[in-house]
């Protein structure tokens, strides 16, 4: 689906973070390609010996994109005056117009580099604050899909959105939208709502002083006979699900009974201050040997990605008059923890909106 270009009024962003920019796929030994990050402009790629880097697509001479020039593997030469630089650290390993009567040295200047890791067949980039130079060695841990044996599977959905990443992460953990957005024969029926009580606890990071703060949901296993028991085809062996909000834009579901899981990473990552895009990277090993099953649940899990997506493009229409809007509880009080967990994040207080352990009541 495309997305309208309309843009919906923009939110504050939290850099100093890791984010997923794009599919390892698009980039191959020697190639590049474009990503927008937090309103930043990417080229990635891939060097020679399968090495990713980011650069910020501006050539530090005079603002061209890199992604104008050319890539032959080991560095980057700008269209402009061809400047070269090493990808990884963005430094200028030549300029071509320097005779022997100058003194410069190319080798001090940097194009801005940022961290880039592969993880799930996504390139994560650390996105630092604008000016804040280069960036150091201690960073976060970069983000990855719980895996639980040696063998799995995993798929990857994609959406972009045209709201701001808020809206998308708010949306992500409303828990009251289910019965009407995602109606299906297979799923549920509006008629299904009935109340549910649900546990949540803090999560505080304190290994990183809180910069990946959120909150835990811990679900009550359920009943013997019910369908999560027949869906992974285990019996009597205790299920436990729990799913995590961390920030910046992190949800993480893991599903576990006996030596059988599934879990997922899903993540709402600003492309400018006012658009986003959902990637939901998924790993199992329930079902393992079912011929067909990764195109399926990636099938049934895409129909459920768009439903969502066609509801924020719809939402999307109105924010652009910039209506007030409301948090109620307790179906919304998630979401209210997330606007204070990320005011918590871009003033440093280290305030977790949770003390302790909470339990909401809602009807979905
Ligand atoms: S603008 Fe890139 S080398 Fe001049
Ligand atoms: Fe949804």
């Amino acid at each position: 689906m495309r997305v309208a270009e309309v843009a919906g009024p923009p939110t504050e962003l939290i850099f100093g973070d890791w984010y997923p920019a794009l599919r390892t796929s698009e980039l191959r030994e020697g190639k590049t390609a474009k990503a927008m990050l937090l309103g930043v402009p990417l080229l990635l790629g891939r060097k020679t010996g399968g090495k990713l880097f980011a650069m910020r697509d501006l050539c530090p001479h005079r603002g061209i994109p890199l992604s104008a020039g050319w890539f032959d593997g080991e560095t980057v030469t700008c269209k402009y005056h061809g400047w070269r630089f090493e990808p990884c650290s963005g430094q200028c390993k030549e300029i071509p117009s320097l005779t022997s009567h100058e003194t410069l040295d190319p080798t001090k200047i940097y194009a801005s580099a940022f961290p880039c890791e592969e993880r799930d067949g996504f390139a994560w980039v650390y996105v630092p604050s604008p000016g804040t130079g280069r960036v150091g060695e201690a960073l976060p841990p970069v983000p990855e899909v719980p895996k639980f044996s040696a063998k799995f599977r995993s798929a990857h959905l994609v959406a972009e959105l045209p709201c701001n990443v808020d809206h998308g992460i708010i949306g992500l953990m409303d828990p009251a939208h289910g019965p009407f957005v995602h109606q299906a024969w297979w799923w549920r029926s509006r008629a299904s709502i009935h109340e549910k009580t649900k546990h949540f606890e803090p999560l505080n990071d304190d290994e990183n002083n809180g910069r990946n703060a959120g909150f835990r949901m811990s679900s009550h296993a359920p009943s013997a006979n019910s369908a999560p028991y027949k869906l992974l085809g285990v019996y009597g062996e205790p299920i436990t699900t729990t799913i995590d909000f961390v920030l910046p834009n992190r949800r993480y579901e893991t599903i576990r009974a006996g030596e059988k899981w599934f879990a997922s990473l899903t993540t709402v990552t600003p492309i400018t201050p006012s658009s986003c895009r959902i990637d939901v990277m998924a790993a199992w090993n329930v079902f393992y040997h079912v011929p067909f099953v990764t195109s399926i649940a990636t099938f049934f899990g895409a129909r459920f990605v768009r439903q969502d997506q066609q509801t924020m493009v719809e939402q999307a229409e109105g924010l652009r008059f910039n209506p007030g809007l409301m948090l109620i509880d307790d179906a919304d009080k998630p979401a209210k923890w997330y606007f204070a967990l990320k005011q918590a994040r871009l003033k440093g207080t280290g305030e977790h909106p949770l003390t302790g352990p909470v339990t909401l009541h809602w009807r979905s």
